[in-house]
């Protein structure tokens, strides 16, 4: 298997390197891989009848890795332009449009990929305020649309002044490389998401009924209609909530 490393930050050697790093260190020999610096590209969009010799190596590079780990630290609340600017580039080459101007995955669909980035705020200002959200979601959004399938991510906060990572983030990092060692060339998540969602309805549901029991002396629950009722409005509060946590707080953060 081949992993890239797309680093999209202005330091070479700074705290996104060294996670980068330390991903990597995590990858078993047996594997190929390759880190690619973004400063180091002078990237541009397509133009009809124009070479573009810097895009094209940089999207040989992507098809033939298995892996792609995406470095790039948060810039004024958002992804490092260099990472962003990489991504509009290669749209055209990312997706396929269909005649209604519609996106799908085209080649580069099942392969995988990391996300890691990190800020200057601190891990509690970070986990209200998500300040690296943005960054994550912006990788998410354009490896969905492009089939990319995610591995996991990672979130360095509080970075001011620092040389190098603590010995837990180091690990994390480590951990994502583990993980690689262990993805299958093409996965289908369907079957997985199903039993989720089988896991998750099973729960809620008990959940339910319980709230109702406890419910039981001001809700008549032998009548079905009451009972009904109430399992529904407890069922959507609960769901609802959920998808909120889901929605809102699904990123690492700290
Ligand atoms: C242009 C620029 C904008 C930045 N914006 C933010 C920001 O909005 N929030 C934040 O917490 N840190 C911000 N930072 C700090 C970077 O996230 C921090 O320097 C990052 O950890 C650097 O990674 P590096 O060591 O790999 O260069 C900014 C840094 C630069 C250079």
């Amino acid at each position: 298997m081949k992993v890239l490393g797309i680093l999209g930050a202005q330091r070479k050697d700074g705290v996104t390197a060294k996670m980068l790093a330390a991903v990597f260190q995590g990858i078993a020999t047996d594997n190929t891989t390759e880190v690619i610096y973004l400063e180091d590209f002078a990237l541009k969009a397509d133009v009809p009848g124009t070479a573009n010799p810097e895009l094209d190596l940089i999207e040989s590079k992507m098809r033939e890795s298995d892996v792609w780990v995406l470095a790039a630290p948060t810039y004024w609340g958002s992804l490092s332009g260099r990472l962003k600017n990489l991504f509009d580039c290669l749209r055209q080459r990312l997706v396929r449009f269909d005649h209604t101007g519609t996106m799908h995955p085209a080649s580069f669909k099942n392969k995988h990929y990391i996300s890691l980035t990190n800020c200057y705020t601190s891990s509690f200002e970070n986990m209200i305020c998500g300040v690296t959200d943005a960054s994550l979601r912006l990788c998410d959004k354009v490896m969905s649309a492009a089939g990319v399938i995610k591995i996991g991510e990672a979130v360095v906060t509080g970075t001011w002044g620092m040389e190098t990572l603590t010995p837990k983030k180091k690990k994390e990092c480590l951990d994502l490389g583990h993980k690689i060692n262990r993805i299958r060339r093409r996965d289908d998540q369907t079957v997985k998401r199903y039993f989720e969602l089988f896991f998750m309805v099973a729960v809620m549901a008990l959940i339910t009924m319980l709230l109702q029991k406890a419910c039981a002396s001001f809700i008549p629950l032998d009548n079905f209609w009451f009972n009904y009722l109430s399992f529904t409005v407890i069922f959507f509060i609960l769901l609802a909530s959920m998808l909120h946590f889901v929605t809102f707080m699904k990123h690492k953060r700290h």
